[in-house]
């Protein structure tokens, strides 16, 4: 039987401090249960999940298709087998995401968390290319294990860990608008040329087709167009972070459907099991196969829970039609509230694309003020990002109602006027 505890005290007595817990309030409501958008504390207050664990539970909380799959994995008694043995559960959703990527002639690599999937693609490109150098983009954010990290630009989360620069990479600038567009491929396309003359040809570009926890900048397909005909020209692979935004976040299957590009390597996380532990890179051709057997293996790789999670998931976004819903319903209603705001003279930006909407403030503790007032006041869950955290971010499940929806962006609106009045 589970002792019951203090959830607050005991928390704050034993988790490390690198966690974001305490972050926004030093008594943050601790939720019992989750139905749909919602979440319940023990005395079952009510509150809106805007955020989703990051954008992950991209179906909602207690979603039926899928706690049923989890429960048919639950059954069959197997929680564990590893990757020398076959799972039914792997098995499907390799055949899922097949179809789900619409890709000819790809291969799978699956693991447990973003970051993972990250170091993954990093060691993938090397090994292909025998090269060791990448190119990334400043914004960009990979994650936080150390490959991750050298490849994540933010100074604040990179310097106190790996030194100046992580040591293989070479940040290059991502466009703000379609007018620096150029300038950065320009750049970009010197950040190459230098690399090569320096005897270190790049081995992949990394980069997010839409940045998404650094404030929802893009996409910009020419910007993606002209990348893949750098990597092409040089030889080295062309990798995309979908951690974020994949899965429908954006409106699109995968983000970087907004241009026309086929990238060599496709990075998922997050909403792929949309609530348990599993990432993915699908990787193009036979990339994937080249690598000797134990090459990159991890113990949990493959869970079946978060597989079956995950194959539900995929089957939810195309037979509720979730893409479509992202795009008509959930982006207008961030457009509607954009435009509400816009006389506002102490907002900056507001930058939606699909199911997810970054409103800019003149700095992060404003932006922390505004989540922390939703919270208190209207009982909504919001997050933090941009370049600097001067972002309030809005990540709705990605099958929230038009209704619902709107009623609470009105409510935050209106304490967003009310903070400035
Ligand atoms: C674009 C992107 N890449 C990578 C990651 C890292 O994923 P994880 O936190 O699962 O390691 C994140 C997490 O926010 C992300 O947004």
């Amino acid at each position: 039987m589970i002792k019951h505890v203090d959830n607050l005290s005991i928390t704050k007595t034993f988790e490390s401090t690198a966690v974001n817990t305490f972050k926004l309030s030093d008594t943050p409501p601790v939720f019992v249960r989750g139905d749909g958008p919602w979440l319940y504390t023990e005395d079952d207050v009510a509150y809106l999940d805007l955020v989703c664990g990051s954008a992950t539970s991209n179906l909602g909380h207690n979603h039926p298709a899928q706690i049923n799959a989890i429960k048919n994995a639950l059954d069959s008694g197997i929680l564990h087998t590893g990757t020398r043995l076959i799972s039914p559960f792997r098995a499907a959703l390799y055949d899922q995401l097949s179809h789900y990527a619409g890709i000819q002639d790809i291969s799978i690599h699956l693991s447990n968390s973003g970051s993972e999937a990250i170091e993954t693609a990093i060691k993938l490109t090397r090994f292909i290319t025998g090269n060791k150098r990448f190119i990334a983009f400043e914004g960009g954010y990979h994650g936080r294990t150390l490959g991750a990290l050298s490849v994540t630009h933010s100074e604040n989360i990179r310097l106190p860990f790996i030194g100046e620069i992580g040591d293989f990479v070479s940040f290059s600038p991502y466009p703000r608008d379609t007018s620096q567009v150029q300038n950065c491929l320009q750049h970009c396309a010197m950040l190459f040329e230098h690399c090569k003359r320096e005897g270190e040809p790049i081995a992949g570009l990394l980069v997010e087709p839409i940045q998404g926890v650094s404030g929802v900048w893009g996409p910009f397909p020419e910007f993606l167009n002209e990348l893949r005909k750098l990597a092409d020209s040089y030889g080295c692979l062309l990798i995309v972070d979908e951690i974020w935004s994949g899965l429908g976040r954006s409106g699109k299957k995968f983000s970087f459907q907004y241009s026309d590009i086929t990238p060599d390597l496709i990075v998922m996380g997050k909403g792929l099991s949309a609530s348990l532990p599993l990432s993915a890179v699908i990787a193009k051709g036979d990339l994937l196969k080249q690598w000797k057997a134990g090459a990159h293996t991890s113990t949990f790789q493959g869970n079946p829970l978060a597989c079956a999670a995950a194959s539900a998931t995929l089957l939810e976004i195309e037979e509720s039609s979730l893409i479509d819903h992202v795009s008509d319903v959930i982006e207008p209603c961030f457009l509607r509230l954009a435009q509400s705001l816009i006389d506002d003279k102490n907002i900056g930006q507001i930058r939606c694309v699909g199911a997810q909407c970054a409103i800019t403030f003149e700095n992060a503790q404003i932006a922390n003020d505004i989540q922390r007032l939703a919270m208190d006041k209207a009982n909504i869950l919001t997050y933090g990002g941009g370049l600097g955290g001067e972002c309030l971010m809005l990540v709705p499940p990605i099958n929230i109602s038009e209704e619902l929806l709107s009623d609470n962006l009105s409510k935050l609106a209106t304490i967003i006027n009310d903070r400035f009045r």
